[in-house]
């Protein structure tokens, strides 16, 4: 059985395997293979797929190619509640699917038969135990339960959006958590989600959005890196 990890452009200069094309039957997807683990760039190679364009069902159907039976996706977010200071890591515990136009299932009745998966246990606590576990290790803080909110982008939100989605109860808000990890938890794969955030979302920072960059950024990817390897080591 093999492991994974979904992430974001930031892997690709980090992990020192070679990254490849795979096809799928719902597409390609750009993955690098080390021992037992699958890396799986989310924007493929160069970041040429925007968030509204990635091909989630690929990147899904990949993992069962691959027979991986735990998988770990990592995020960046902005932070709406103090849950998630910008540089901090969290998990997700839940979300708010606010997307249109992604396709979003594996059993429409089409390819697969039809079927209501439910969506209140997404994700694993055994897994989110070994997140945890990894992050105090490295004597890092980490909010244990997040909402994450998906919006379909590729534009930032107003900050009278950021409002109403914190009256619904979202945490933090981001472009990719889904419909990634429904697919995921529709073909019965273990999984959870790790997030950082990189701003403050609209309407919360006096100065306007302001992002983490450079080498800030790339400490904090890599940080989020070794904890989702180290746990899926344990799992
Ligand atoms: N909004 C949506 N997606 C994001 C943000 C944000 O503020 N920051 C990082 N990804």
């Amino acid at each position: 059985m093999k492991k994974a990890i979904i992430a974001g452009t930031s892997i690709e200069q980090i992990i020192d395997k070679p990254f490849k094309t795979y096809r799928t039957d719902y597409g390609e997807v750009d993955a690098a293979l080390d021992g037992s683990f699958v890396f799986i760039l989310r924007h493929r190679i160069g970041h040429t797929a925007a968030p509204h364009l990635i091909n989630y069902m690929a990147n899904a159907a990949l993992l069962e190619h691959f027979e991986v039976d735990h998988v770990i996706t990592t995020h960046a977010v902005g932070s709406i509640t103090e849950r998630l200071l910008p540089t901090n890591i969290g998990l997700v515990s839940d979300f708010i699917e606010f997307t249109f136009s992604r396709p979003f299932t594996f059993f429409d009745g089409v390819k697969r038969p039809l079927r209501h998966v439910p969506m209140n246990d997404v994700f694993d606590d055994e897994l989110r135990f070994q997140v945890i576990r990894a992050s105090v290790e490295r004597n890092l803080r980490i909010s244990p339960a997040l909402t994450y909110i998906t919006t379909n982008g590729p534009r930032l939100e107003s900050k009278a959006e950021i409002r109403a989605y914190r009256s619904w109860g979202a945490d933090v808000v981001g472009m990719t958590l889904n419909p990634e990890v429904n697919l995921i938890h529709e073909l019965g794969i273990k999984l959870c989600s790790i997030c950082f955030s990189i701003n403050w979302a609209a309407g919360l920072d006096e100065e306007g959005i302001s992002f983490i960059e450079g080498e800030s950024r790339k400490k904090l990817t890599s940080r989020v890196l070794d904890i989702a390897i180290d746990a899926l080591k344990n799992s």
